[in-house]
């Protein structure tokens, strides 16, 4: 029997007796568990295989909700909050002291955000717990946004998968920290640089792990596909360089389809990044389960969703 479903009934009795469940969001699916039982919560490091270091986002559905996971909200992270939740953002803010050290790494800070999924908000209100949840993705891999590819990676290992359809945004929230009051943006995600900058004025971004060592989720290898990845601007002379290899080719808008490579994935013909950023990572799942010897993928244009894109595959593309 599949481990997908869509009742929500289900998933609350798991959650209840402290297993885990792989919940969708408008960004990617989520393995979540309850935050104050050590038991799912280290069932979740265990199964993504994530070490210990690295802390995880709590899941809330309110705003109200957030006075028991936090200690204080700065000003613009109180603008930021009504005008961005529920949605792609998630929020570093200083703890709350019932706040377990597991979740946080032993950090003084934590990770917060609002999903904009009606199923995962619905669950959450029947909850009497908050739900941890990291991307529901082997750690390094690529995270998941249907829920066949929680199922596809995670097997048997978790009970269900709760069946929201195919993630909208496609590609991780926006991190965003705070240093004395100003917000610093940690990871690029599915909430443009822009956008957050049209309501809070310039912001510094920190997304390299040596700009800043206290986002410990931001390795340099991260997002990656099994299958060799290289991110560049000039498609058809890498194509040409590896001529005698079965090549897969992801672009934005392009077609290379009679240049001799063994298949291609368009993500938008129109050059929308949106639509491009929903679809990249189910891009990047097909093609590494092609069996191909090199993913040749297009770098997208420096700006709003496509810097975002452009981190990501940054990431996948990294060659220790
Ligand atoms: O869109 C998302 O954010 C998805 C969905 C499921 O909500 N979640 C997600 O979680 O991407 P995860 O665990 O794959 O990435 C969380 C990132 C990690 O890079 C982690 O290091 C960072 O958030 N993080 C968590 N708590 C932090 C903290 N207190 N300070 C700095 N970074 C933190
Ligand atoms: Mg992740």
């Amino acid at each position: 029997m599949s481990i997908i479903s869509k009742d929500i009934q289900k998933a609350v009795v798991l959650l209840n007796n402290e297993e885990l469940v792989a919940i969708p969001t408008e960004t990617v699916y989520g393995l979540a568990g309850n935050i104050f039982s050590e038991k799912a919560i280290k069932r979740i490091f265990e199964t993504k295989k994530r070490p210990f270091f690295n802390p995880l986002i709590v899941h809330i559905a309110t705003i109200a909700a957030l006075q028991d996971i936090v200690a204080e909200v700065p000003e613009k992270a109180k603008l930021l909050a009504e005008t961005f939740w529920p949605g792609a953002m998630t929020l570093v803010l200083k703890k709350h002291k019932n706040i377990p050290d597991l979740i946080t790494a032993g950090k003084d800070t934590v990770a917060v955000r609002i999903p904009n999924h009606t199923t995962t908000l619905q669950l959450l209100t029947q909850l009497r717990f908050p739900l941890a949840a990291p991307s529901a993705n082997p750690f390094n891999n690529i995270s998941p946004t249907k829920p066949e590819h929680v199922a596809h990676y995670f097997k048997d290992d978790i009970k269900m998968v709760l069946d929201g359809g195919a993630c909208k945004n496609g590609i991780e929230s926006t991190i965003i920290g705070f240093e004395n009051g100003e917000p610093i943006i940690y990871r690029l995600g599915a909430l443009a640089l822009e956008d957050i900058e049209a309501v809070v004025g310039k912001v510094t971004v920190k997304n390299k792990k040596e700009q800043n060592p206290d986002a410990p989720g931001m390795l340099q290898k991260h997002y990656s596909p099994l299958t060799k990845t290289i991110l560049t601007s000039t498609v058809l002379n890498d194509i040409q360089l590896y001529a005698n290899k079965k090549i897969g080719v992801l672009t934005l808008s392009s077609s290379y389809k009679n240049k001799g490579i063994k298949s291609e994935i368009v993500l938008s013909k129109n050059n929308d990044l949106q639509e491009a950023a929903s679809k990249l990572y189910d891009a990047l799942h097909q093609l590494d389960h092609q069996k191909l010897d090199i993913i040749i993928v297009e770098k997208m244009p420096d700006v709003g969703l496509g810097k975002s894109m452009n981190d990501r595959l940054e990431r996948a593309a990294f060659q220790e």
